[in-house]
């Protein structure tokens, strides 16, 4: 946590970007075609001499070819092991910025600057970086701390609230996994903003389970709650025509986590109702078709946390509190889904 720092205000974040970038030989700044139009004219001013790196924006482009754009740029401009990249865009940019900085020249600093609310609550907390390879998502990579993490809401404003609810469903996953009265809060506010008090609630979580244990040998398979029924959604749709973007599958994924913790009498109904009720509220579930049903069932098998053919999941047993590799069988994830969409209206 002693490298993100929060801003309330764009002009406080660029001062400290730029004492920051003076103890560099050169600065570079990564972003994607949105966040060079929304994101780069904050910040632009503050470091004049910045070379600007632009990636095409998207999953997509989570990938090696991406990275030798990177790798180019950072070679025609000279840049030398004391060069910087700073990170301006959302989870991909970071994740890739990272995983790029950290293999040129066997590794330069990086600074990130999030602007989704993902990867300000997220993705840009907890030294993890990579690429998709194959079409295996996050296949490539390394952890590796960024030297700063710079969070300022404002970058916020221009972001749609598809986008801003995808990443809400993070925050509240934190919150689920370990502090009942954030949730509380998250209940009684009919109307959320998306400000500083939210996000770092969300990021001092995330670090503290992060830090805790950085190879997930244990307590960090809690940050995993509603993503082995969330992945497995979102892989689905994926292949279909109406894809979803990863915090509305696992706000979906929470939901049917909830109600398999519920049937194995590991939370209380009272609760799971009370998670229930606000992620109806905040999020558009859908109703899983008998053939999305089945997939969920197959694609859960073959999630990174299982052990053998055994689905292993993280899950709440209350709000605020989580239990890990929990061995769930497909009959109890079929149910739960069945349960989930009696609960549509
Ligand atoms: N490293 C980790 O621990 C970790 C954790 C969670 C997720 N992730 C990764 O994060 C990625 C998803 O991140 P994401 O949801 O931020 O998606 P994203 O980076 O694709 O950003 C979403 C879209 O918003 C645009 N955008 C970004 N900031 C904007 C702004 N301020 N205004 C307008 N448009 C803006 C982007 O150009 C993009 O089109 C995935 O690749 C996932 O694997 C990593
Ligand atoms: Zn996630």
């Amino acid at each position: 946590m002693s490298n993100v720092k929060f801003y309330s205000e764009i002009k406080s974040l660029q001062q400290q970007l730029q004492q920051l970038a003076a103890g560099y030989s050169a600065t570079f700044i990564l972003c994607d075609e949105h966040t060079e139009e929304h994101c780069l004219p904050l910040m632009r001013d503050a470091l004049p001499d910045a070379f600007i790196i632009r990636v095409r924006s998207g999953e997509q482009y989570k990938n090696l070819g991406s990275c030798d754009i990177i790798w180019f740029a950072l070679t025609h401009h000279h840049a030398d092991r004391r060069a910087l990249l700073i990170n301006l865009g959302g989870g991909v940019i970071c994740d890739m910025g990272g995983f790029a900085a950290s293999c040129y020249k066997r590794g330069i600093d990086f600074i990130h600057v999030p602007t989704t609310l993902l990867a300000m609550a997220d993705a840009s907390i907890g030294g993890k970086t990579g690429i998709d390879f194959d079409h295996y998502k996050n296949q490539i990579g390394l952890f590796r701390p960024a030297a700063a993490v710079l969070i300022c809401p404002a970058f916020l404003t221009t972001l749609d609230q598809r986008q801003l609810r995808s990443g809400l469903a993070e925050v509240i996953k934190h919150y689920l996994i370990a502090d009942a009265a954030a949730f509380r809060r998250v209940e009684q506010n009919e109307k959320l903003s998306y400000d500083l008090a939210l996000i770092a609630r969300a990021v001092q979580i995330k670090s503290q389970f992060a830090e805790a244990d950085p190879d997930e040998q244990h307590i960090r398979k809690a940050l995993n709650y509603g993503h082995t029924i969330g992945h497995a959604i979102e892989s689905h749709r994926l292949r279909t025509d109406v894809p979803l973007l990863h915090g509305e599958a696992i706000a979906m994924g929470m939901a049917v986590e909830a109600l398999i913790a519920q049937h194995m009498d590991l939370l209380a109904e009272a609760d799971a109702d009370r998670v229930l009720a606000v992620l109806h509220r905040l999020f558009d579930l859908p109703v899983l078709s008998m053939e999305e049903i089945a997939a969920i069932v197959t694609l859960s098998a073959q999630d990174k946390k299982n052990t053998g053919a055994t689905r292993r999941m993280a899950l709440i047993d209350a709000i605020g509190s989580y239990v890990t590799d929990v061995a769930v069988g497909e009959e109890q994830i079929r149910e739960a889904c069945i349960w989930y969409n009696n609960g549509i209206s």
